[in-house]
Order: structure tokens, then sequence, then C-alpha cells
């Protein structure tokens, strides 16, 4: 099957118009198989604003409709005699003796089921056949049971269809309990098939079309069988929502997704002397409520620390071998993946930001320590659980004393917190110059940028020194990576300009570096990628 995901219901109209239009200019004699309810309507505005334009000549095709009511009057502006001529038949060019549709007036409803499949024998059978779905996975009337008749036939509608339906009655008593549809087969016999589903109400039939199974539990499901079919949707239908979390010191940051997009977030506060089981029942909460309201199905998890077999231990130590990913995909049953903060800000960059397209990359992120998140051929990479923690490489020998209990480690030379060392070092030994006078009531990320700006020859002669580091780390890490990209992140990369030229000078291998784009979201949205 193939698929077609389009932002909106306008677009899915005008792809599918198209490729009718399509179907008729290669084949002006086209059998052509149509549907009625509100999921068409848009396509038949759209091929009658075509004929309209003299873009779209419809008069040498047949068609066939593929159900109506039963019984019913033709002329009842409830039959779906009425809607195609309102919809299309009356706006467009087909001529009156080639179209063909089920008669709900039929006193012979089995007789009427056999001329019809006769008809669209004997008029080489269906070219193109349009589709919608109902919300139980039904296609025409053929409803979810546990056999379905494969020929056009005389059926009961579920109780479910009758429920959907009534929005186009005055009341749901009044919704014909039968009708007569084309069978599984009649619309398998069909050369091509476009199926197209709108709106969040499609979603489940959708996922079951997409399934690993076949069922006549969901008939549309058996669609998987058909050599040409191409479902058209539109996010609301097709969409997985899934969770991203982005746990970090003073909050953890909760995001429903959908198709690259946040489309809701929700912020829990880590407040002093929270416990490890408390933050984990708060987090629940609010995932229980957006796995609801949004149908997620999956939930990733980032965390800034330690993941390994006895679970995750988080930097601030609020998680301690705490199997958070099993915990919580027994209480919300879905499934869970917890990995690495920065491994999932780089997904999320590479995903939806300034990564965007770069299969291999590498996002590094400078704040108090340097972190790293490895994207090869487009997938995290985490070795055995915590790859790319980039910062502990070492760059000089007996250097400076490191928190991990090594020395001469990156992160003491390339990190923020290294550059606001080295801002206060240098302020200190330079008294007279505009970095001191800047640094006076306090250092932080932006004073030596502040300083240079001003002409300090001391803050410029302090940013050669740390470009000269933070190239130093890169160059090792581009020789063993070789990426197409390295993102900077973290708050210095808002120094962009400043930062990004000299360092890409002082390297020595040539790799484009950018800033990363999403801030505070890349995490929420590479969380929810895993
Ligand atoms: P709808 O119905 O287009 O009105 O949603 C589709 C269907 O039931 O097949």
């Amino acid at each position: 099957m193939k698929l077609i995901v389009c932002e909106s219901y306008e677009k899915m109209s005008e792809k599918a118009a198209e490729m009718i239009r399509e179907q008729v200019l290669k084949k002006p004699d086209s059998v052509i198989g149509f549907a009625t309810g509100s999921t068409p309507v848009g396509i038949y505005n759209r091929l009658a604003d075509m004929y309209d334009k003299s873009e779209l000549d419809m008069s040498g095709i047949t068609s066939f409709n593929l159900d109506e009511y039963y019984p019913i009057s033709n002329d009842s502006d409830k039959s779906y005699h009425y809607f195609m001529e309102q919809n299309l038949f009356s706006r467009v060019n087909i001529s009156r003796d080639k179209i063909n549709m089920l008669s709900g007036e039929a006193e012979d409803p089995l007789e009427e089921c056999r001329r019809y499949e006769k008809r669209i024998e004997e008029a080489g059978g269906i070219d193109l056949q349009i589709l919608g779905i109902g919300r139980n996975g039904h296609i025409g009337f053929n409803e979810p049971d546990k056999d379905l008749e494969a020929n056009t036939h005389l059926t009961e509608l579920s109780s479910d269809t009758i429920e959907a339906n009534s929005r186009f009655f005055e009341n749901k008593s009044l919704v014909p309990t039968h009708a007569l549809t084309m069978g599984i087969s009649t619309i398998f016999r069909s050369k091509k098939i476009i199926l197209l589903a709108n709106g969040r109400s499609k979603l489940n039939a959708i996922r079951e079309l997409f399934s690993d199974h076949i069922t006549t539990e969901s008939p549309a499901t058996m669609l998987k069988l058909h050599h040409d079919v191409t479902i058209i949707c539109d996010y609301e239908a097709y969409s997985e929502t899934s969770i991203g979390i982005d746990i970090g010191g003073m909050s953890v940051k909760i995001g429903a997704v959908e198709n690259f997009k946040i489309i809701e977030k929700r912020i829990i506060d880590v407040v002093p002397g929270m416990t490890e089981k408390e933050l984990i029942g708060a987090m629940t909460a609010v995932c229980a409520d957006m796995k609801e309201r949004y149908k997620a199905n999956k939930i990733g998890i980032g965390v800034p620390g330690i993941i390994d077999e006895n679970g995750v231990t988080s930097a601030n130590l609020l998680f301690k071998q705490c199997k958070l990913d099993e915990i919580m995909s027994k209480a919300l049953g879905v499934s869970v993946k917890a990995e690495n903060d920065a491994n999932c800000a780089a997904l999320g960059e590479q995903a939806a930001g300034a990564g965007k397209g770069a299969a291999n990359m590498l996002m590094v992120t400078l704040g108090t320590g340097i972190g790293g998140g490895i994207i090869i051929n487009g997938r995290i990479y985490s070795g055995k659980g915590n790859a790319g923690e980039i910062g502990h490489i070492g760059i000089v020998p007996e250097g400076k004393p490191c928190g991990c209990g090594k020395r001469g480690c990156w992160e003491r030379y390339a990190s923020v917190s290294a550059l606001i060392e080295m801002t206060e070092q240098a302020a200190e030994e330079c008294p007279d110059s505009i970095l001191a006078e800047t640094a006076w009531n306090g250092v932080n990320g932006k004073t030596l940028f502040k300083a240079m700006d001003m002409g300090c020859d001391t803050a410029k002669h302090v940013f050669d020194e740390y470009i000269g580091y933070l190239a130093y780390g890169l160059d090792i890490l581009v020789s063993v990576l070789d990426p197409e990209l390295i993102l900077i992140a973290g708050g210095i990369s808002r120094e962009n300009e400043k930062i990004i030229k000299p360092l890409s000078e002082r390297m020595s291998v040539t790799v484009p570096v950018k800033t990363a784009e999403l801030r505070g979201d890349a995490g929420i949205l590479g969380a929810a990628l895993l």
C-alpha cells in the first residue's frame, strides 16, 4: 500500500482529484467507482472546479457507486442517488447513461445485486475505485464480521455505522438499517484503489490498516492483499502521537508530539526534597492524561545521567538505579524507552531542527559540562548505553582535575563553566582591562563577549584560547566519527555569529558547523521519536 499523508483535508482532496484526472487523461473511457459520505465531498468539489476550468472531460467515463441504503427512494434527499447528483453528477459531464448506481427501490434486492455485478463486468471492470473508510474499518458497507460476503449484496448496517451516519438524519431511528453494497471481492477486482481518511475519528481504523494483521473484523485491512492501493490521509487520521519527556535538574518537560511538532507541553517543577516515587507519580499522571486524549502509544524519556542494566541514575541523583521505563510502561500500558538527554536533543534537532537531512551528525551541548549526541545513519549511537560522553575525552595530559576523577577532560577547557573560569582568571590577572571592568560584579557566559564587543584585547585573547580548545576536541571527534554536520547547542550557542566562524576557521578539518535551533524543545521531540 502506498501512503500519502497530507497536511489538510483540502490537500487530500486535491491529490485524489488529480489522480482521478490523470486516470481520465490516460484512459478517457475509464470505469470509475465513486463513494459517498463526507470524505469524498472535497474531491467532487475539486473535480467540478476542474471541469469548470475545462481541465477535465468526464464525458467518456462510466461510473459505478459503491453502495446505497435499502430500501430508500432514489429521490430521497438521504439517498446516495441524491448525494451523487448534488455533489458530482450535476456538476460535471458524465453521460447519464453511463452512471450506474444500486437502486434502493429495487423490488428484488438480490436480483439488483446480480444485475450490478454483471454491469460492472460488461463495462470491463473498474479501473479506479475511490473508497472512504468507516471508523469501524468498513469499506463500502462491508461491516466488521466473522465472515464477509464476496460480491455485491444486501447487508445490515452495524450499530456503529448507524450511529456515525445519524448525523445526516434528523435522528438515529431514521437511519436505514440495511444497504446494498459492493462486496470485498467486487472492490478487489478494481485495478486501482484510492482510500481516503480524514479526521481523528478514523485514527483507529487507519492504525488497523497499517497494523500487521488482516481481519474481517476490520474489513479495510484486507486491502493489504490488493496490488495497487493508495491511502490518502490527513495528519489527524494518520498521525501517531507519542509523548516525549525531558528530565532536567529543575523541571521535567512533557510534550505530546505529532509530526515532529509539540502539540501540548506540560512542565512539572522538581521541588527540593521531592522523592523518586513522587516524581514518577507526577510524570505518570500527566502521561496518562495525554495518552487518553491523544491516543498516544509510545513514550520516550531523556535523562541526564547514566542508563545501564541497573536502570537510570540521573546526574542530580533524583533517580538512583531506577527502572523508570519498566515502571512507567507497567503503569501506562504503552512502550517506554529511556535514553540519554543529549542523545534525545540530537535526535530532535536531526528530525525537526538544524540537523534536518543529516544522517550522520554530532551535536555538542556546551553548558556546565559538555554533552554529546551522536547520530549515525539516522539513529542515536549509544554504544553499550552511554556513548556520547564527549566532555570527558582527555585533551591535556595531567591537566585540570575533572569531577569524573580524571584530569585534562575536554569539558574542563571548553564548557561554559570553563569559559567562565578563564574569564575570571584573566580579569584577575589584568585588573586594568575592559574585561576586569565588565566582570567587576560577577562573571557569566556573556561577560567575555560583552568585553570583546567593547574592543578588549584581553577578552579576545581568552576567547582565542577557548575557541582553540573547543576546535581541538571537535577535531578529535571528527577524526573518529566523520560527521556530515556538527551542531553546537547550549546557552553559549546564542552567541552564534561570534563562535561559529572562528571555530570553523580553527578546526583543521572542514565540516559544516551550525548552532542548534530548537532550544528547550529538542529534548522533548527527540525523546518522543525514540
Ligand atoms: P464518511 O464515511 O466519509 O462520512 O466519514 C466514510 C465511510 O463510512 O465509508
